[in-house]
């Protein structure tokens, strides 16, 4: 691949990151939800958005809904194709986050294996993982696109939880329970977020 090839070399430049992030007045980094459909994912991180956005934060929200739209709107949710996104949204993610934004992340990011990855694509402390941990009979209860209905019809092959594989996070850096009310995680996810230094 050209990643190995000899004459393509990696430029330093003169505006650098540190300065990209002087100027935005916070760190880039990255803070990856991972959970089950239905779990509350993405409208857990539109909350935390809008309230960094009121704090003066530069944000950007990946959302697994709509990336499949755009980026990677040629794969499917076979393990592989799953690989494949959770790959190429973790590349887009390090490069805005060194751009100096704080990235949002709203994908089910089923295996562990792939989450280490973005981790460690990342420099060290950007990655901030957010496990919404949600039972799947609240999620199939609340099934807010009729998917868990199709999925126990057979109406939809390889679906998450159901007949496709969820690897709890065993130390995300925050452990969220998805029934708790939306205006309640976003406030714990900014004290966590003061505490990482990653806001003021
Ligand atoms: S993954 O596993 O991270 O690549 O998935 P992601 O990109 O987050 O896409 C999940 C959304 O796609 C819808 N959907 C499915 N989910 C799971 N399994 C199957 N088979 C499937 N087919 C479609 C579903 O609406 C997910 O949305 P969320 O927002 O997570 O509920």
């Amino acid at each position: 691949s050209n990643a190995s090839s000899p004459d393509i070399v990696w430029h330093e430049h003169a505006v650098n990151r540190e300065s990209r992030e002087k100027l935005h007045g916070h760190q880039g980094a990255v803070i990856w939800f991972t959970g089950l459909s239905g779990s509350g994912k993405s409208s857990i991180a539109g909350a935390l958005e809008q309230a960094l956005h009121q704090l003066g934060v530069s944000t950007y929200l990946l959302d697994g809904d709509n990336v499949r739209h755009g980026l990677s709107r040629d794969l499917g949710f076979s393990d592989d194709d799953r690989i494949e996104n959770i790959r190429r949204v973790g590349e887009v993610a390090k490069l805005m986050q060194d751009a100096g934004l704080l990235v949002l992340t709203a994908f089910i990011s089923p295996h562990r294996h792939e989450r280490q990855m973005v981790r460690e694509l990342l420099p060290e402390g950007r990655f901030i993982e957010v496990f919404v941990d949600t039972p799947l009979a609240v999620c199939e209860q609340r099934d807010p696109k009729g998917l868990y209905k199709k999925a126990r019809a057979g109406e939809i092959k390889n679906f998450t939880g159901i007949s496709s594989v969820y690897e709890q996070p065993e130390q995300p850096e925050i452990h969220l329970n998805g029934e708790q009310l939306v205006t309640n995680l976003v406030a714990q996810m900014l004290d966590v977020l003061r505490h990482h230094a990653i806001i003021k």
